[in-house]
């Protein structure tokens, strides 16, 4: 018996010590397959995946913890590509400025198969962004501007209407929803129609739908979806589809210029029917899928520090205040320094995109400090501007706290000096990434967050529910997607203004 049992253990002992080695020998070859000046590399323990999990679960606290132990470059398994992660603001141009090694689109288009089912093979980005810079600038963001505040008027009066029945009743919501729902709405009639012409899909149910969407887009960019999601997010893709199937179709469709044009360049690209509908989805994510969040943030941030909602309402009540007789209240409404810092500084604790690139040709990457870095062609470069600059002690003071006056000198200009290791910054908050392939609607953004919450403290009167609030905690599976969700809510009651 003892004999039979030591054979077992020894079989069994063999097979551990084989399986250790094999896996130490795995380890010692990706290791060696890297070549000197390569920055650091983390493979983690877990073959192939890396550290898939850990990044998923909380990329900010990962990334914190690789900075912590190998500095501001480093490179990391992730899922069986070697991700190399730069933090150091002041060499973030190294990456922006060159797009020809560093290619935005491969990356990009990875997500939109995997988010979007998306694919379009003989497409034209640049037509595409250049016809999209075109119609969210200058005269036509004027118009747009213009379309979307009646929007936002006329949906936030049916809403107050329907919601405080005798206008003196106080109604209850949650403020992530009422922000998000808002601007969504408005948004989607700005740029894709609806109702009130042939385009007959009415924005809530594309709002929704979008939200069910929303809430499995991150598992779906890493492919970690469990088959009942995969079956949800299936089905929620193509209710979106059919609902946004009319849009950009003709004149009457309602849809913004730009819409038409982008539908029409796709036809004439040869893109079937079906593939036009998911390219609509992408753009819906692209245009609203972070504006109101971020409005979000900002009223939750003001309405949980006094002293910043009494500037901000200070300087709207001048607006409203200085009179048709000057200029027309949206132009008026550009000038809004006290808003901007505020908003800057709301964007600085919430936007935390990742800033991916592939690396399509070898290349050696100049740090500001001197040291250079080889960057193997195949893997992806990747910045995380919210750990630093956004986040940093050293740019930014006490950075876990809302100064609504970060970005406001004492004269009320705009504070443009921030500093780390004695080098004035460039890049101080990258909320909007940056060279060629930052947001193309960061005007059209500013633009609606700020009608939104102008109407919104001019309309209503708006408190917090709780005696005590604190401001919900970020959903950590949100980091890297562009602006932070949170886990939790704020309860708000409103009422028209007018009422009391
Ligand atoms: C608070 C709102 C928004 C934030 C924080 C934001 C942020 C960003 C960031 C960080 C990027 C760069 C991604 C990269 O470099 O990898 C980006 C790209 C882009 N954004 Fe936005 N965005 C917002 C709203 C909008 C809106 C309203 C639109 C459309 C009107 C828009 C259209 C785009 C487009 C088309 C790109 C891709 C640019 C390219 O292809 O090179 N964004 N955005």
């Amino acid at each position: 018996m003892s004999c039979c049992y030591s054979k077992c253990y020894s079989k069994e002992f063999w097979l551990l010590n084989f399986l250790v080695k094999l896996y130490l020998f795995f380890i010692q070859l990706t290791k060696c397959s890297r070549y000197k000046k390569e920055p650091p590399l983390d493979n983690g323990v877990v073959p192939w995946l890396g550290h898939a999990l850990e990044f998923g679960r909380d990329a900010a606290r990962f990334l914190t913890r690789m900075k912590d132990k190998h500095g501001d470059i480093f490179t990391v398994r992730v899922a069986g590509r070697y991700v190399t992660v730069l933090l150091d603001p002041c060499s973030y141009d190294a990456v922006i400025e060159d797009p020809l090694s560093l290619d935005f689109t491969r990356y990009a288009q990875i997500l939109m198969d995997k988010i979007f089912s998306l694919r379009l093979p003989h497409s034209n980005p640049a037509a595409e962004k250049s016809m999209m810079i075109q119609h969210f600038n200058g005269k036509s963001l004027s118009s747009l501007s213009n379309t979307m505040y009646r929007h936002l008027q006329s949906l936030l009066f049916q809403q107050t209407q329907r919601a405080c029945h005798n206008q003196t009743d106080w109604n209850t919501d949650r403020l992530f929803s009422f922000c998000y729902s808002l601007l969504f709405r408005a948004g989607y009639l700005s740029l894709f129609g609806g109702e009130q012409n042939n385009n007959r899909t009415d924005p809530t149910d594309v709002y929704e739908e979008y939200r069910k969407f929303d809430n499995l887009l991150t598992k779906m960019a890493r492919s970690t979806l469990k088959r009942e999601e995969k079956r949800t997010a299936q089905s929620v893709r193509r209710r979106l589809w059919e609902l946004l199937a009319p849009a950009g179709l003709g004149e009457d469709s309602g849809s913004s210029p730009w819409l038409r044009r982008y539908r029409h360049l796709l036809q004439e690209e040869g893109v079937d029917e079906e593939t036009q509908r998911r390219a609509l989805l992408l753009q819906l994510w692209a245009t609203q899928g972070n504006v109101g969040p971020a409005a979000f943030w900002l009223l939750g941030f003001l309405l949980t520090n006094p002293e910043a909602m009494r500037a901000v309402r200070k300087e709207f009540s001048s607006i409203s205040e200085q009179g048709l007789a000057q200029c027309p209240l949206l132009d008026r409404l550009q000038h809004t320094p006290v808003f901007d810092s505020a908003l800057e500084e709301t964007l600085r604790l919430s936007a935390a995109p990742f800033i991916t690139r592939e690396v399509v040709q070898g290349k050696t990457l100049q740090m500001a400090d001197g040291q250079e870095y080889q960057l193997r062609r195949g893997d992806r470069l990747c910045l995380f501007p919210f750990i630093s600059p956004q986040m940093d002690p050293e740019v930014h003071q006490e950075p876990q706290n809302f100064k609504y006056d970060r970005f406001l000198n004492q004269d009320g200009s705009v504070k443009k000096d921030f500093f780390k290791r004695g080098r004035r910054l460039k890049y101080y908050t990258m909320p909007w990434g940056a060279g060629t392939n930052g947001c193309v609607g960061k005007h059209f953004a500013i633009s609606s967050i700020r009608q939104f919450v102008y109407l919104v403290l001019s309309h209503l009167e708006l408190e917090l529910c709780d005696p005590d609030p604190q401001m919900p905690k970020v959903n950590a599976n949100r980091y890297g997607f562009g602006v932070l969700q949170p886990e939790g809510d704020l309860t708000i009651r409103y009422k028209p203004r007018h009422s009391h």
